[in-house]
């Protein structure tokens, strides 16, 4: 009797383990060999290789795309589940190439569908690892529908849960879109591409040159040209680990606070002296923001994001005595650190996505202003120009500004200036705060005194001196009470550090309204 119910029982395990490792086969073992040889992991050993380890739980790893074909692949390419990172709980999916080409079918995306809601009801971060071919193509409409369904998830899921994307494939179509909505993405260097209309397509359009995949959406592309991509990785171990990062700087959800590092884990710079004299005597002379976070923030703590895209500016994640922050600078060694279209959205999108998950903004300012010139005028510097002080204004969390050299005209206002909404607004000794620089304001006011000077240039020169220290100070703008300090460089860390403490989220009345129009 007992002999028979152990059999039983064996026969059930047998046939769940059977069906197991059919499920987890995917394709088959030829199309992972063919994965493996294009040096790419499969959908599963990627989420090995990210969660902590043995903490992944598959979700419906038996549903079938049509259950009466015989052929149908379990699974239907998407490997959805939950598991942890650094003991942290997250949701993740993967697509998986060798079923379909990862391609999405309507079972495929409401897998997907169905952990966008498990991880907004339990307020989880989604990580989604991409590698398909877009829209299964035999399912039409249907198809089509899914994406349209998962596109809807990212909306909603936008600003409660963050959603970080990793490209380690070709993501064609619907697959690029769906990362679009998402708050990072992540390109492999090499196997990874996005783009909406493949090269054949645009040959048939236009009748272009074929343009190879990679030259057309490759990662450099997109980390470099378009921004569309926040980080490039060698490889894809590299990639999951920047995922791994990332998600230490952030909270699981939009009502919790960040996490924040034990006091043993924080270190504080070894040198802060060096600040003193970084900023260089001559204002055309460049130097590193790099380094003014250095003597700043937690040792080794700045994680920079867009780090290839619109180098004039500078975002990331950074820790202040554990606490992690967003830090967005200017940065005066590319383009001297000027505004222009690019450099808006990426500090608009940054400051958005920071207030929605409540990480404290830091901002320094080195920048001569909004890049002139007709490209950029036409290209809508105005509308994107307009996105920084959108996003400063609507932001809640604190927001600190420290003005380390050039802050005119309109650089001055949008970048966390007091006016918009700065709780602490500071300058070191070395900042220039006026409505332009020394040699523009003089040629506007001076044209014909310099002019109908014996010496012009003796004259202009005497101007521009007297303009710098009157004007081109900070002290000018302290004195009126619109900068709240002057402080010595190498306190910065500190100050920064004693105002975290005290600012708390701010408090303020609103317009009733549903939301507002944000210029995109
Ligand atoms: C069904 C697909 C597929 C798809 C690939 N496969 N894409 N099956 N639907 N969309 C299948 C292939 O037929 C092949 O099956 C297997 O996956 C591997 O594909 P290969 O072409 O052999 O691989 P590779 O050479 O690496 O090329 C990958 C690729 C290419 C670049 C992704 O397959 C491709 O161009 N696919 C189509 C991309 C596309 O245009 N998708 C539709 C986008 S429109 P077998 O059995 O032969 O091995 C879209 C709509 C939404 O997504 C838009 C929203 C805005």
């Amino acid at each position: 009797m007992e002999n028979s119910l152990t059999e039983k029982t064996d026969a059930r395990l047998d046939e769940l383990r059977a069906r197991q490792a059919q499920a987890q086969s995917g394709g088959g073992q030829a199309r992972i060999d063919q994965q493996h040889a294009k040096g790419k992991l499969t959908a599963r050993e990627r989420i090995a290789a990210l969660l902590d380890p043995d903490t992944f739980e598959e979700l419906q790893p038996f549903v079938l795309q049509h259950c009466e074909d015989a052929n149908a692949i379990h699974g239907d390419g998407a490997v959805t589940g939950f598991g942890q990172i650094d003991g942290r709980n997250v949701c993740v999916y993967a697509q998986d190439f060798t079923v379909y080409g990862g391609s999405v079918s309507l079972t495929h995306a409401r897998k997907i569908t169905q952990l966008q809601d498990l991880a907004l009801r339990n307020g989880l971060p989604i990580v989604g690892l991409f590698d398909s071919g877009g829209a299964r193509i035999q399912e039409g409409v249907t198809s089509l529908h899914g994406y349209g369904e998962i596109f809807c998830g990212n909306v909603i899921a936008s600003g409660v849960v963050p959603q970080i994307s990793v490209m380690m494939g070709p993501c064609a179509g619907g697959a690029a879109y769906s990362p679009a909505l998402t708050d990072f993405i992540i390109m492999v260097d090499k196997t990874s591409t996005m783009y909406i209309t493949g090269p054949d397509v645009i040959k048939s359009v236009n009748g272009g040159t074929i343009v190879d995949h990679e030259s057309l959406g490759g990662a450099r592309v997109h980390a470099s040209i378009s921004g569309v991509a926040h980080f490039i990785a060698e490889d894809e171990a590299y990639a999951l680990g920047l995922v791994r990062r990332l998600l230490s700087y952030l909270p699981a959800n939009n009502a919790e606070s960040p996490p924040r590092l034990p006091p043993d884990d924080v270190m504080a710079p070894a040198n802060l002296a060096y600040l003193n004299t970084l900023v260089p005597d001559d204002p055309n002379v460049p130097y590193d923001m790099r380094m003014v976070l250095d003597g700043v923030v937690d040792r080794g703590s700045f994680f920079e994001v867009h780090a290839g895209w619109a180098r004039n500016a500078l975002v990331g994640f950074a820790r202040m005595a554990g606490q992690a922050v967003g830090i967005v600078a200017q940065q005066p060694l590319e383009k001297a650190g000027v505004i222009d279209i690019d450099a808006s959205d990426k500090i608009a999108r940054f400051v958005r996505f920071c207030d929605a998950f409540n990480l404290p903004l830091i901002t320094f300012v080195d920048s001569p202003g909004f890049l002139p010139g007709a490209m950029q005028e036409h290209g809508g510097i105005i509308r994107h120009g307009a996105k920084i002080i959108y996003a400063y204004v609507a932001a809640t969390v604190p927001k600190i500004s420290v003005v380390t050299r050039k802050a005119y005209g309109g650089a001055y206002i949008v970048m966390s200036s007091k006016a918009i909404g700065a709780d602490l607004h500071l300058a070191w000794p070395s900042a220039e705060i006026a409505v332009m620089g020394p040699e523009a304001a003089v040629n506007v006011l001076n044209r014909r005194e310099i002019a109908a000077d014996a010496d012009p240039a003796g004259r202009r020169a005497a101007l521009v001196q007297d303009y710098r220290k009157t004007h081109a100070t900070p002290y000018y703008a302290a004195e009126r009470g619109i900068l709240d300090n002057v402080i010595e460089p190498a306190q910065t860390r500190a100050t920064l550090i004693a105002a975290l403490r005290v600012l708390r989220e701010q408090l303020r009345p609103k317009p009733p309204k549903k939301h507002g129009i944000m210029p995109v």
